[in-house]
This record gives C-alpha cells, sequence and structure tokens, in this order.
C-alpha cells in the first residue's frame, strides 16, 4: 500500500517535471548528487582535462565523496576540445545522465556553447578554466573557480615599467581569453607610461609561433609580453630560443599560463628569469599549498598539480560546502550556497564574490628560478584581493 501511493506519487511528480521540460534531476537518484565534468581528456588540450580530473578527484579523496549524506558521483565525458561536442556531451550530461550539477569547460568557446544548457536546465555549473572576463554572464547558473586574463595580467603591466621596461611587443592567442589579456595589458602599462610598439595575435590552435617571434626580432622591444593557452608554453619557449630573442636581449614577460607547473619543467633554461603574474604556484610557501601539493604528487605518480588542478580541487570544495549548506538539495538552493563561499586555497584566500559569481583572488609576481633542481615560479610580490578588473560592475 505505502509502496503504491509512493509510487503514484512519483508517477505525478515526474509528469509535472516532464510538462516543464527539465531533466529531473532532483529526483534520480535519492542518496546520490551526480556532477558532469566536460572536460578536454583529448585533443591538443588534454594535458589541461588530465590536470582537472586529478584536481577534482583530489578533493574527493581528500575530503570525502559523502555529504549531507549524499554521495557525490563524478560523472566524466571528453568534448576534444570542440565546442560542438562540448555542448553535446553536456545535453547528455543533463537528459540521459540526470547530473545536477555541471563543471569542467577548458577554454572559453567550450563554456560559452555550454552556457545555454545550463540556463535552460537551472544546473548550477562551475567553471573550472574558461577565464575570458565575460564567460561569467553567458549563464546565471555559471560560478568560477579559476581566474580571469585582466585579474593576472595587471600585476605585471605594473611591474613591467617599474623594471626598466618601457615598450613593448604584446603577442596573445587570438581569441577571448588572448583579446582580454591584450586590453589589460596595454591599459595598465600605458598608464604606467609605457609604449606598446605592436601587438600581434596568434591563431588559437597549432601555432607557429616563428615568423611572429621574427617580427618581434624586428622591432626589438624591450620586451614581450605573451599570453597563451595552457599546454602551449613549452613550444613556444623552444622557439624563443632557437629564435635568438634571449640572445638579443628581449625580455620575456607573461600570464602564468605560459610557465605553468605541469610543463615549467621541460622548458629548461631558457625560462630562468621569466617573469609572470598568475594566481597558483606550486612553490606557494603556504603551509595548506605545501601539503596539497605534497599528496596531490603522491596520488599522481609524481606529477606536479597547475593552476588547472588547483581550480578543479575548489571546484570541488565550493559543490561540497554548498550541500552541505543545503543539506543535499540542488538546483538554485544549490547555486544560492555556492555563491559568498570564503576559503583557503593552496593558492591562498579566496573569496566567490556573491554577486559577480567569479572568484577574488590574491594575485602574485612571480620568476623563473631553479630550486632544488627544478624549475619553479618563485613568488616575490603579491596583489591583494583582486577582482576581475575586466567588466565594470
Ligand atoms: C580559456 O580558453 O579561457 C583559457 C584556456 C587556458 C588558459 C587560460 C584561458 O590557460
Amino acid at each position: 500500500m505505502m509502496f503504491r501511493r509512493l509510487a503514484l506519487k512519483t508517477a505525478c511528480l515526474s509528469g509535472a517535471l516532464a510538462l516543464t521540460g527539465l531533466p529531473m534531476a532532483s529526483w534520480a537518484q535519492a542518496g546520490t548528487v551526480k556532477v558532469g565534468l566536460v572536460l578536454s581528456m583529448t585533443g591538443p588540450f588534454a594535458s589541461t582535462g588530465k590536470q582537472l580530473e586529478a584536481g577534482a578527484r583530489h578533493f574527493l579523496r581528500e575530503h570525502g565523496d559523502t555529504v549531507a549524506g549524499k554521495k557525490i558521483e563524478l560523472v566524466i565525458k571528453d568534448d576534444g576540445g570542440l565546442p560542438d561536442q562540448a555542448k553535446r556531451v553536456a545535453q547528455e550530461l543533463v537528459v540521459n545522465e540526470k547530473v545536477q550539477v555541471l563543471g569542467g569547460f577548458s577554454l572559453t568557446p567550450l563554456a560559452l556553447s555550454v552556457a545555454p544548457i545550463a540556463t535552460q536546465s537551472k544546473t548550477p555549473s562551475v567553471v573550472f578554466v574558461a577565464a575570458t572576463s565575460s564567460v561569467i554572464d553567458a549563464s546565471p547558473y555559471f560560478i568560477r573557480t579559476s581566474f580571469t586574463l585582466p585579474q593576472v595580467t595587471v600585476g605585471v603591466a605594473e611591474w613591467a615599467p617599474k623594471n626598466g621596461i618601457k615598450n613593448v611587443v604584446t603577442l596573445v592567442s587570438d581569441y577571448g581569453p588572448g583579446l582580454d589579456a591584450e586590453s589589460a595589458f596595454k591599459e595598465r602599462f600605458t598608464l604606467n607610461g609605457g609604449t606598446i610598439k605592436s601587438s600581434i595575435r596568434v591563431p588559437m590552435r597549432n601555432p607557429d609561433f616563428a615568423p611572429f617571434l621574427q617580427r618581434v626580432r624586428d622591432e626589438k622591444p624591450d620586451a614581450v609580453f605573451v599570453f597563451l593557452p595552457a599546454g602551449v608554453g613549452s613550444m613556444f619557449m623552444k622557439q624563443f630560443a632557437e629564435r635568438g630573442l634571449d640572445k638579443a636581449g628581449i625580455r620575456l614577460i607573461a600570464t602564468g599560463d605560459v610557465t605553468e607547473d605541469d610543463i615549467l619543467n621541460e622548458m629548461g633554461d631558457v625560462a630562468l628569469g621569466v617573469v609572470t603574474s598568475h594566481h597558483y604556484s606550486a612553490l606557494h610557501p603556504s603551509p595548506t599549498n605545501k601539503k596539497f601539493v605534497e599528496s596531490f604528487k603522491k596520488a599522481n605518480g609524481g606529477k606536479r598539480p597547475n593552476y588547472m588542478a588547483v581550480a578543479a580541487y575548489d571546484g570541488m570544495r565550493v559543490i561540497h560546502n554548498a550541500l552541505k549548506a543545503t543539506q543535499g538539495q540542488t538546483g538554485d538552493a544549490l547555486l544560492n550556497a555556492m555563491k559568498g563561499q570564503t576559503f583557503e586555497s593552496p593558492r591562498g584566500p579566496v573569496l566567490i564574490n556573491g554577486q559577480s559569481r567569479d572568484i577574488v583572488q590574491d594575485v602574485y609576481i612571480r620568476r623563473v628560478e631553479r630550486v632544488n633542481g627544478e624549475l619553479y615560479n618563485v613568488e616575490f610580490d603579491v596583489l591583494k584581493a583582486v577582482q576581475d578588473p575586466g567588466r565594470r560592475r
């Protein structure tokens, strides 16, 4: 009798939800919360996908996968780095897998293609990477735990003119985050008395840097400022040295995407002395980070975490904290509980701004140095609690 009544009740609810056209995510499995991760596990950005997966799994390993009586289940789908595929797998996650939370999005175009799905299905979605400032506006269901390019660029743009760099050529990847980095650098550098000699944009996929580096060499600036998405930096560095730009006395300054921890060690001596600004270094000297790096390496065959792993680790923390606050409720309640969180991340103290849904964090100025035989980004200055300056709010 009890079972029949329950079955009837469930059938009525299913009918009502089906009429709204929304997936019945909250009713999928009472004791489980499914988190669907859209990650680039194959293709040119696979190193990012792997760091993200490792970071997300590491959080659950360290903090447990059960919260408020619900087991968090990760469902991972590969988008191959392609927007159409990202959209398709996000749809599958929401409609077939009935995930209650989405996360991932290794590139800006992938986040933009998933945004309408997050909005229509009202699925809270944690952006682990996509760092073009405006990505957060693409869906009211987006929360970001990574960074924005304007947020991290202004540090090096302020440092450079105070350290003998008077004129610069900018060289960025020709899509959202690159354009954000280019304009943030220009604005802050010229405000501080610097001059931009020229601005070069290189293709986002499979760039051949040689002709662009030749142009930089011919222009003889004090420095070249570079943004390239994670994973591409070592190829750039190799060609920078091959073209002899270092020998020609042209300094390299960049956002930390170029000297990211996953690939920094492969770059060799050409990377020594490169100054960048960014929100995370594996060498960040806090007890929280030391513990994080040690346990991450242990669980991942000695691999160093980069800022992608940290964003996914913190993304899972935001989900975990929110589920605790809502006692396992999902949907809008969960989204609201994600807003306004503050915690100590391996990168330092962070806040998820309740209004903007974006992360507020410290940005460090770092120099590549050899420490105990390995290359690291060594922090030597900090800008505290930086908001995304990329949008007026
Ligand atoms: C992006 O596509 O938004 C993106 C990807 C990798 C980065 C930074 C930004 O390192």
